[in-house]
């Protein structure tokens, strides 16, 4: 892979930051307002998920808990989920009896998801749904039921606000497209 340019490489601004900071806005009312009197503790998924998660728990406004997961999956390339999935991180604490939240920066193929459901479900929570920035839908493997959804895009590899193409461009501050000669050095 060459050297990124956060600047140059990116062909178009899919969605600009202050539609993601909407959204994610309107999702805290929402997550606030569903949870009420509830034990929520929202688990992410590291590393794409982390400024969305950020964000979004700033948004609620009732006392919440998180709660922090990373994995990886096997063989796959940079634009290519394998299915297989590694946990890397696993939770720090209990999720027994608890109302959880995964929060996930985007639903492609739903592999990894799949997995991470019947992972968290032998956990014993006592809710368990899906708050997801991204729906990739054209891609999707196996059937997942998203609760909270951010935006739905087409099938098109994204960048920024977590995401990333060979590690780089997370810091992007939107969520955007790069140009087809930087995937294409893969
Ligand atoms: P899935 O298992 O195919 O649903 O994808 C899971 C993971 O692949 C996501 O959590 C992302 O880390 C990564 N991924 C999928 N699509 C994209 C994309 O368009 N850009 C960056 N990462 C992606
Ligand atoms: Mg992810």
């Amino acid at each position: 892979m060459r050297a990124p340019d956060l600047t140059a490489d990116v062909a178009t601004v899919l969605i600009p930051a202050d539609q993601l900071q909407a959204k994610v806005a309107e999702l805290g009312v929402t997550l606030s307002r569903d949870y009420a009197g509830r034990e929520l503790t929202l688990v992410s998924v590291l590393k794409g998920a982390l400024p969305f998660m950020a964000d979004l728990m700033r948004a609620i406004s009732i006392p919440v808990q998180i709660d922090l997961m990373e994995v990886s999956s096997y063989g796959g390339t940079a634009t290519e989920t394998s299915g297989l999935v590694r946990i890397l991180k696993d939770l720090s604490s209990s999720i027994d009896g608890r109302d959880v939240v995964i929060v996930e920066d985007i639903i492609d193929t739903g592999l990894t998801l799949n997995y991470l459901l019947r992972y968290l479900r032998g956990k014993n929570p006592r809710t368990l749904r899906i708050c997801a920035l991204l729906d990739k839908p054209a891609r999707r493997l196996v059937e997942i039921e998203i609760d909270y959804r951010g935006f739905t895009i087409p099938d098109q590899f994204v960048v920024g606000y977590g995401l990333d193409y060979g590690e780089f461009y997370r810091n992007l501050p939107f969520i955007g497209v790069l140009k087809p000669e930087v995937y294409g050095s893969e």
